[in-house]
């Protein structure tokens, strides 16, 4: 009787109890965009979803009191509206979707602990989840974000990590403060495995940063409570009259600031850990420079000769236009050292650090040397530091007085001015390529118009005809009669139409040769012929003389009056193109892929440095590679280009190859040399080891696939952005027979990457290709996925 009186007074004591402390019952939940929050007892914190400039929702805890609504704790990512924050009726406090499916459960409270049976908003600004004997099983203070506030430990291992930049980024940033196991608190980026640009040296065990609920200093305490580091050395008093918090900010400094609960305007500091905002590491990327004449903002530029990655944020880093080598090739000599004033390159550890010398000696030592870029001379000391690369904390600010900045400058080079877009936002490979692209289809164009603008004149040629051998057609060069060949190819009749190049069409022919039937393909040529008759067939002895298992064979040709055609032997399994990217599941298999990659390198060799004159293709494609009875892989028309062109060099008027396979140099005013084949090459072997072409039309895309990875439409793009992230198995997707022999893939999609840098000179001529091919020369990591690691190392 008394027990049944007895338990509805516990049940009413533990319910105004749990009043008394504004508990928040399971079940609870606020939505996105209503105004609805959970407030503390006293007002000065409320728990809800703070609203960003984006339009979307933070999950977070704020000053409520003061007219800046400041974030002391947020769970990123941000949500949208509608989205419910919610109190589960099993004790979870839940992200849901506005499906209602959950986004993200933010306490850590494990199956075997007991459910939390109500949640708090303290007055000091924690957020407790507790259960029924009123123990903490869940604090936002045990989860910090970037802010601290007093009464908050970090305790030892425990981050605060900077928010992103910009008014809508709360993802993590680039900066860190972490209390060490060791005792040492830090600040550092969280990049280039940054040993930290400030620490406090302390080296016990088990400390904790400690924010004094009633002094609100800041200081290190050991587990007895004993302050062994002092902070903040005092606070405006009284103390209790203030909102106190201490934050690491976007970049990068760590600061206490104090704002006055009446009369307060803004946040003042009292407090900050670095003073030269310049101080603080990558805090303008690689090859940044940063400027802070206040001592208060952080402004990035790039150093001399760099460009940033992204136009909109240069302190994601910058980089240079071109790679160039001081050490070899043309900028050996060519530039000069420039001297800034009052400017570091502080990063450590230096290349090498040069004792008792002086300015010039400083400067002599950095021109000799050209392996350096760039030194620092410190006349208080005369000491020269040469640098490593990449050249990391440039600055020029309060803390660089004195000090000069040592760099070599390139002169500005034709050759090494970029494709003219460097002023384009934010350059990368992907930039390129598309700006690239669509470049070569406007000049294309042009290209197009003046070809049809000048009309093929009808030279008269009269000449002698005379067989140069006719004996043997299968193996020697010879010249056909017209008549010959207008039988062979039913007139050439259009049934016989095997393809239509730029240069004319090719049909099909039969020969008839000692009762032998000969099948040959008859290319009959329809451009404008720039040559002389005799320059003609000069070009057409070198093509004649070629005798190469990867090469197809050219028969003869024929000259009768304005009649220019060529032939050659016929190739029954058509063109490469359409084997790679024919009908789906028809693919050929991945060794027989591999050997055609190896033969059309051991053909473009020989073309290039093993036939009596040099050939450059100029126009190396799927569609101009032919396989014959056997699958063996041949290039097609080659010496076609130098045939009907006057110069090999290019002229502003000889703009050759085809969009997407064509080098950068066509578009500079560079010279054209062998490694324009080795570039398109290193296109093809992608498309070779992938199957798939190197731009895929958009139309083969549904609409929310594009969605923003539209470079994957980029085959470049996408093995470059794999080979980063270290998932080139996407590429590959589901293919078992390269998923078997997945390291050759790797090491041929490397290969590919070594062919298709910007800048000719470093690219490996064609018989390194084929060395590293066939694996009797290693590999190596390709400039251009260093570039793209280095790039994204930043973001
Ligand atoms: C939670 O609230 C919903 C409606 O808001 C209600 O339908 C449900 O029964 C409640 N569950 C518990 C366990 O109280
Ligand atoms: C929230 O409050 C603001 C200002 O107090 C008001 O303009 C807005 O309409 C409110 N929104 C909702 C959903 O109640
Ligand atoms: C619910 O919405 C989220 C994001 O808003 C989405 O990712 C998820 O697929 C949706 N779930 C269902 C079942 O519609
Ligand atoms: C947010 O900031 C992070 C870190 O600085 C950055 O990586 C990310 O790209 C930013 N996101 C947006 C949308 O700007
Ligand atoms: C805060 O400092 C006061 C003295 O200023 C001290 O008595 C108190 O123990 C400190 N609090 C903590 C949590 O260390
Ligand atoms: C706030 O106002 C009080 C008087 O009401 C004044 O004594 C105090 O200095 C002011 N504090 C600040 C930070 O302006
Ligand atoms: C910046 O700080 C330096 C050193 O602390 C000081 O000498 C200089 O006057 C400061 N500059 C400004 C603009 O406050
Ligand atoms: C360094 O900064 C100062 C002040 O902003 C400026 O006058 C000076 O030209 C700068 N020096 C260099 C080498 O950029
Ligand atoms: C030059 O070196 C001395 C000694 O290491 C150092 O104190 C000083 O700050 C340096 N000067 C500059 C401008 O960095």
């Amino acid at each position: 009787m008394s027990l049944v009186m007895f338990l509805p007074c516990i049940i009413l004591a533990h319910i105004s109890f749990l009043n008394v402390l504004q508990a928040i019952d399971l079940n609870s939940s606020i939505t996105a965009g209503s105004n609805s929050t959970w407030k503390s007892p006293s007002g000065d914190f409320q728990f809800g979803f703070y609203p960003l400039p984006n339009g979307l929702f933070l999950p977070g805890i704020w000053f409520a009191k003061i007219p800046l609504k400041t974030l002391v704790w947020y769970k990123s990512p941000s949500v949208e509206p509608n989205s419910l924050l919610q109190l589960t009726s099993e004790g979870h406090l839940v992200i849901t979707n506005p499906n209602g499916t959950i986004s993200q459960t933010i306490d850590n409270i494990g199956g075997g602990s007991d459910a939390a049976n109500f949640a708090q908003m303290q007055d000091d600004g924690n957020f407790v989840l507790k259960d029924s004997n009123l123990r903490t099983l869940w604090e936002s203070f045990n989860s910090p974000a970037n802010t601290m506030v007093p009464g908050q430990t970090l305790k030892s291992n425990q981050i605060l990590y900077s928010k992103g930049k910009g008014a809508s980024n709360y993802s993590m940033g680039s900066f860190m403060l972490e209390m060490q196991g060791d005792g040492n608190l830090i600040l550092k980026a969280n990049q280039f495995s940054d040993p930290s640009y400030w620490y406090t040296s302390t080296l016990v065990s088990n400390l904790n940063l400690v924010f004094n609920e009633s002094s609100s200093l800041l200081y290190l305490a050991n587990g007895n409570e004993n302050i062994i580091y002092s902070i903040t050395k005092s606070t405006p008093t009284p103390v209790k009259d203030y909102y106190h918090r201490a934050t690491i900010d976007e970049n990068g400094n760590f600061q206490q600031y104090v704002y006055h609960k009446r009369n307060g305007t803004k946040w003042e500091r009292v407090w900050r850990a670095i003073d030269d905002p310049c101080r603080v590491d990558f805090v303008c990327g690689i090859y940044g420079l940063c400027t802070s004449p206040d001592n208060e903002s952080v402004n990035c530029d790039c150093i001399r000769g760099y460009i940033p990655f992204d136009q909109e944020d240069v302190s994601k880093g910058c980089h240079r236009e071109t790679v160039i080598n001081y050490c070899s090739g043309p900028n050996m000599m060519n530039f000069k050292l420039e001297v800034f004033d009052d400017t570091d390159f502080q990063f450590y550890p230096d290349f090498a650090l040069i004792n008792d010398v002086d300015l010039e000696g400083c400067k002599k030592s950095v021109m000799d040397d050209c392996n350096i870029i760039a030194a620092t001379y410190n006349s208080s000391t005369s000491t020269c530091a040469k640098k490593r690369m990449p050249l990391l904390n440039a600055r020029n600010s309060s803390s660089s007085k004195g000090q000069k900045a040592l760099l070599k400058v390139a002169y500005s080079n034709n050759e090494f001015n970029t494709f003219g877009i460097s002023k384009k936002k934010s350059f990368n490979v992907r930039v390129f390529l598309k700006v690239m692209v669509a470049i070569s289809a406007t000049l294309a164009c042009f290209f197009g118009a003046l070809a049809a603008y000048y009309h093929p004149y009808a030279k008269r040629l009269t000449r002698k005809k005379k067989f140069l051998n006719a004996t043997d057609i299968g193996i020697n060069f010879r010249e056909f009669t017209f008549d010959e060949l207008h039988e062979a190819t039913d007139g050439f009749n259009v049934s016989r139409i095997l393809g239509k190049g730029s240069s004319g069409k090719v049909y099909r022919g039969t020969l008839i040769i000692d009762d032998a039937e000969i099948g040959i393909a008859v290319k009959k040529l329809e451009k404008k012929i720039e040559k002389s008759e005799n320059e003609f067939m000069t070009e057409l002895k070198i093509i004649g003389l070629t005798h190469h298992k990867n090469l197809v064979k050219l028969l003869g040709f024929c000259m009768e009056n304005n009649h220019r055609i060529l032939v050659y032997e016929l190739m029954p399994n058509g063109a490469l193109s359409s084997l790679l990217f024919g009908q789906k599941g028809e693919k050929p298999q991945w060794i027989q892929r591999v050997e055609m990659a190896l033969g059309i390198a051991k053909g473009l060799l020989y073309l290039h440095e093993e036939c009596e004159t040099q050939i450059i293709h100029c126009d190396i494609k799927p569609q101009n590679v032919l396989l014959d009875a056997n699958h063996v892989a041949k290039i097609a028309d080659f010496g076609l280009s130098k045939l009907l062109n006057k110069d090999q060099t290019r002229t502003n008027t000889n703009f050759r190859g085809t969009i997407g396979y064509i080098a950068p140099e066509w578009l500079r005013n560079s010279p054209i040399t062998a490694k324009v084949d080795v570039f398109s090459f290193g296109v093809m072997l992608l498309e070779i080891i992938c199957c798939r072409r190197h731009v895929e039309s958009y139309q083969s895309h549904d609409e929310d696939e594009r969605g923003s990875e539209d470079d994957d439409l980029v085959l470049v793009n996408l093995v470059l952005r794999c080979m980063v992230s270290k998932k080139l198995e996407i590429v590959v997707s589901d293919d078992l027979e390269v998923l078997n022999d997945f390291k050759r893939f790797e090491q041929m999609a490397l290969v590919g990457l070594w062919c298709l840098h910007p800048n000719p000179t470093l690219r490996p001529s064609m018989k390194k290709v084929t060395q590293m091919l066939e694996g009797t020369v290693e590999v190596g990591v390709p400039p251009l996925l260093n570039d793209e690691i280095m790039a994204n190392y930043n973001f």
